[in-house]
């Protein structure tokens, strides 16, 4: 094999017993709980995935858009400044801006391996194989893991730069983030770099328009989860008699995905043995998009433990980026 061949090597830690058993769980604790709700990451089977691949080219949804323009304008700066030869991404779904970060790293000369992770076994594989092909000599180690529990998990070699990009940590609820950003700081060591991507607070009809868009495909998203339900836990919702809603809770700074009854229901989702009855109008949370303020966001990770090296945001101030050092 000539030494410029890529190598790609997936790790799955999320086993169909794992990933059935975590689904049972957050399916059982979020429907019989009052009101409802359903975690995110259900959201993201290939279907899933593929919805919001085509949520990040909408009109209204800026933030991929943003972000993008971010690392366009300073990925040279990032590389230098973070100086990795190990780009671990979380929650690297299907590894887009990914490419800015490592053609950096490589005009740099430090780039040696990428480790994208993500739940979804499919988009992750795919898209390792994609990144592998675009980076001749490339080590690519993909790993199916769920951020919030494997972090211990992911390779330790390397001077490495953990990115987590997109606003992916507005799901997490203040607490949870917390607790995140404090155990992701203890698997670093000294010359690691963290690099997040995170939506800030602006004008409340962008932030839903974001959210709400005209064409529909966030509400296919969001009722993508009742599908995935449906298939994987033997359940029979009516995904269309449920209405997408987004609202902005000013209090806590975030979106508010949730699915709306139009009709009083009854559910069965058999692989529960579970029985799970809507009112018409009833509301279950879906997703929260927490959207974070400057100081408020440095505040944080100073708090677990990091120190900030560089902020950026794009010209309109929608948008941050923040590197910070172990
Ligand atoms: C992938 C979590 C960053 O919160 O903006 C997009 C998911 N939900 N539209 C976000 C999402 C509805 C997205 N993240």
């Amino acid at each position: 094999m000539p030494v410029s061949q890529s190598t790609v090597h997936v790790i799955n830690h999320l086993d169909r017993d794992y990933l059935r058993q975590a689904l049972e769980a957050d399916v059982r604790t979020g429907l019989t709980a009052s009101p409802k709700w359903l975690p995110p990451k259900w959201f993201y089977d290939a279907a899933g995935s593929e919805l919001f691949s085509r949520i990040t080219r909408l009109p209204e949804y800026y933030p991929t858009r943003r972000e993008l323009a971010i690392l366009q304008a300073r990925a040279a700066d990032l590389a230098v400044a973070c100086g990795a030869d190990t780009l671990v991404e979380l929650g690297s779904g299907t590894s887009e801006k990914t490419v800015l970060l490592l053609e950096a790293l490589a005009a740099a000369g430090t780039l040696r391996a990428y480790t994208p992770v993500d739940v979804d076994a499919v988009t992750l594989e795919s898209a390792a194989r994609r990144v592998a092909g675009s980076f001749p000599g490339l080590d690519v180690r993909a790993v199916c893991a769920d951020f919030e529990r494997h972090l211990a998990l992911l390779p330790r070699t390397g001077r490495r730069m953990v990115a987590f990009l997109g606003g992916t940590i507005g799901n997490l609820e203040p607490d949870a983030r917390g607790v995140f950003l404090k155990e992701l700081r203890a698997t670093l060591r000294p010359g690691d770099t963290f690099l997040l991507g995170a939506d800030l607070v602006k004008d409340t009809g962008r932030l839903v328009a974001a959210y709400d868009d005209a064409a529909g495909v966030t509400a296919a998203f969001n009722r993508n989860v009742l599908r995935v339900i449906n298939r994987d836990l033997a359940a029979d919702f009516d995904p269309e008699a449920f209405a997408h809603v987004a609202v902005y809770d000013a209090r806590h700074d975030w979106i508010e995905m949730r699915l709306r009854a139009s009709r009083d229901m009854r559910v069965r989702v058999g692989g529960l043995g579970l029985i799970v009855d809507f009112a018409e109008g009833e509301e279950m949370r879906t997703e929260i998009s927490a959207k974070f303020r400057p100081d408020g966001l440095r505040e944080e990770l100073v708090a677990a433990g990091f120190e900030v090296r560089r902020r950026y945001t794009d010209p309109a101030g929608d948008f941050t980026l923040v590197l910070a050092g172990a």
